[in-house]
């Protein structure tokens, strides 16, 4: 049985000019100790088909699917106190815009004991002792100084750190890590993405990674979805996707990277969007 798997995921905003769909037929799934990366450029509907899973969408979004099952429960019939034991503990995010998801009028001390004492039960004690060990698990230097910080007081990376620390804190089944590397610079994302891949191992847990970077995708990923405008385009093991992309797209991505451009021009998606694919592919 697959961790997660969603069926035909149709997410729409009502806007002041009628309805958009942000997501239009999305697929996915995903196993247990399997790491699944979500690519696609900006606006391509990777966080809103996620944030759809979790729940976390406005009242303006009309999610639908045909299939939305976690662990063999059905996430879009939930009711909220099953949603409330499940989202945050089971499955969690990172989010996109650290400082945002942070509360500025509380410490990082005690949100991050507050995920502990809601979802694990955990005492005053265990909770500072947790709290400490997860700041440290997430490079934070003086964790026990950082706790009574205000999230206005830490760095861009670090808050990222702190948020990485909530969202691993209950051990969860699922992992969404939506860009969980953007505001890091090249060698704490490193160390992060090790973190991430460790637990991921040590605890079977199944990873979402979703990014725009295809060397985050070519360390870390089992397996690839490519979306764009709201629809997949592809979806492949990480090999198979590097070394023969099927849809136009993907070709166009991968060859948008510098390292395989050629000339003195580094092509662009539109450039190279609707050129032919070459016989025998898939599109
Ligand atoms: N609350 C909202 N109301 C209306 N439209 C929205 C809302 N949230 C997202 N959208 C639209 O849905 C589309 C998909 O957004 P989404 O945030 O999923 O993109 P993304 O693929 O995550 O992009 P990025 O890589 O920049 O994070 C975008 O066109 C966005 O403007
Ligand atoms: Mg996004």
């Amino acid at each position: 049985m697959a961790l997660l798997e969603i069926e035909n995921l149709v997410v729409e905003f009502e806007t002041s000019t009628g309805p958009f769909r942000a997501v239009d037929g999305v697929s996915i799934k995903v196993d247990k100790s399997e790491v699944l990366a979500i690519v696609g450029e900006s606006g391509s509907g990777k966080s809103v088909s996620m944030l759809a899973c979790m729940g976390l969408l406005p009242w303006t979004a009309k999610v639908t699917a045909d299939k939305m099952l976690f662990d063999g429960r059905d996430l879009l019939k939930l009711s909220d106190s099953e949603r409330r034991k499940i989202i945050g503990k089971e499955i969690s995010m990172i989010f996109q815009e650290p400082v945002a998801s942070l509360n500025p009028c509380f410490t990082v001390g005690f949100q991050l004991e507050e995920v502990l004492r809601v979802h694990m039960g955990m005492d005053r004690t265990q909770r500072r002792a947790r709290a400490i060990e997860l700041l440290t698990l997430v490079g934070i230097p003086e964790p026990e100084e950082r706790l009574r910080s205000y999230p206005h007081q830490m760095s861009g990376g670090q808050c990222q750190r702190v948020m990485i620390a909530i969202a691993i804190a209950c051990n969860p089944k699922l992992l969404i890590a939506d860009e969980p590397t953007t505001a890091l610079d090249v060698t704490i994302q490193k160390q992060i993405l090790d973190l991430l891949v460790g637990l991921q191992d040590k605890y079977g847990m199944g990873l979402i990674m979703i990014t725009h970077n295809m060397g985050v995708v070519a360390e870390t990923a089992d397996r690839v979805v490519v979306q764009y405008k709201g629809r997949k385009m592809e979806e492949a093991d990480v090999l198979s996707l590097f070394e023969s992309p099927k849809s136009n797209y993907t070709r166009a991505l991968l060859s948008a990277l510098p390292d395989n451009a050629t000339g003195d021009r580094l092509p662009t998606v539109s450039d190279m969007m609707f050129e032919p694919a070459p016989s025998g592919a898939a599109e």
